[in-house]
């Protein structure tokens, strides 16, 4: 039987950045329980997007979590290369968001005249000015958006060196073991039981991703319901980089690394736990690749897999204390998000635990308005 301050269930992103976090906020003894290997999940299967302006078009408060976390980045590139000497290939060449129909171009009006008028850094940029910052792209590119505060991080660095991180400072790691239920002592969680074994915390974390509503509590499932949702991936492996920025279209998008890989994605497929790949989507995944760029249509497909994002019935994370228990906090279902989300998600958990205070956030993303049952549900 093992004893700690705080137990982490969940090795991915969200997991090994909180305990990064309550690591430097001297938190006490801290471990991470993982099912399988620490990172190799949905965060390995990430495309490491840090685009909050491509991907949301209202600026509403979940708008305002993705972009408070993606400001938190350079500092913790910096910190994390100074800590472990891995560079996690923080990118701020911004992000394109392209139009290739009429259809996108109606699309791209509404969203351009929204966001401006939001306030958002974003320029609109004519056919040849596109083909000009970015001239693999297909002629038949009609317009594009730039959003210069859309960024790339290398989320398989990201998770090394959080790992590192981890492994130098003392927290533990209790890998390939299940956490099957969290014990209850009254209403107080004390720790969890893993494949018979007890493992003890004074405050347990569920990071627990797509897996959160298999885990039960005392006699009880989870107050709230999460639920895989599948992502499919594929690269390709150029010679060297082939896009300054990211690209995005209505069907897809275009992830160039630095060392010349481009990530393509991604299918988004409710089969609950199948994480299997499937030809159908490495050609679909082609196909709009081939949209953007018909360069790669001659090109090799190097690799292609699949992740299981976490998914709330709204679509948003659900970040803070679970009500009906003491010493338990949610930190997961960040679906599409969770690279993005991963250093605000650590901060806000990491500050109600190690000082009960904290910011507005589990106020708006905590539990209670999926156990309340008053979310709308958002489509996939
Ligand atoms: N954030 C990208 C994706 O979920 O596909």
């Amino acid at each position: 039987m093992a004893n700690f301050d705080v137990l982490i269930v969940g090795g991915g992103v969200i997991g090994l950045s909180l305990a990064r976090r309550l690591h430097v906020r001297g938190a006490g003894s801290i471990a991470i329980v993982e099912r399988g290997k620490p990172g190799h999940e949905a965060s390995f299967a990430a495309a490491g997007m840090l685009a909050p302006n491509a991907e949301n078009e209202a600026v509403d408060d979940f708008y305002r979590l993705c972009d408070e976390s993606r400001l938190m980045f350079p500092e913790l590139a910096g910190e994390l290369k100074d800590e472990t000497g891995i560079d996690i290939e923080l990118d701020r060449s911004g992000t394109l968001y392209a139009a290739f129909t009429e259809e996108d171009s109606i699309h791209l009006d509404s969203r351009f005249a929204r966001q401006q008028e939001a306030g958002i850094q974003l320029e609109r940029l004519s056919a040849a000015e596109t083909l000009q910052a970015e001239p693999r792209i297909s002629e038949n590119v009609r317009e594009s958006l730039y959003f210069p505060n859309d960024w790339q991080v290398e989320n398989r660095k990201l998770l090394s060196a959080l790992e590192a991180y981890a492994r130098l400072n003392g927290i533990k790691i209790i890998d390939e073991t299940r956490a099957d239920t969290l014990i209850l002592e009254s209403s107080r969680v004390i720790g969890i039981t893993a494949g018979g074994r007890r493992i003890l915390g004074g405050t347990t974390v569920l990071a627990t991703g797509a897996w959160t509503s298999l885990i039960k509590i005392g006699d009880a499932s989870v107050p709230f319901a999460v639920k895989p949702i599948r992502g499919q991936m594929i690269s390709f492996a150029m010679p060297r980089r082939f896009f300054e920025r990211v690209i995005y279209s209505p069907r897809g998008y275009l992830v160039p690394r630095a060392d010349g890989r481009i990530l393509a994605g991604a299918t988004v497929e409710d089969l609950g736990f199948d994480d299997s790949t499937t030809m159908e989507a490495v050609g679909q995944l082609r196909t709009s690749a081939a949209e953007i760029a018909p360069l790669l249509s001659a090109a090799e497909v190097a690799e292609n897999w699949a992740g299981l994002r976490p998914y709330a019935g709204d679509g948003l994370p659900v970040i803070g204390p679970v009500p009906g228990y003491d010493g338990l906090f949610a930190a997961t279902a960040h679906y599409r998000n969770g690279i993005l989300l991963a250093p605000i998600t650590a901060k806000i958990v990491a500050e109600e635990i190690v000082s009960g205070t904290g910011s507005e956030y589990p106020r708006l993303f905590g539990p209670e308005r999926l156990i309340r049952g008053s979310t709308k549900t958002a489509s996939l």
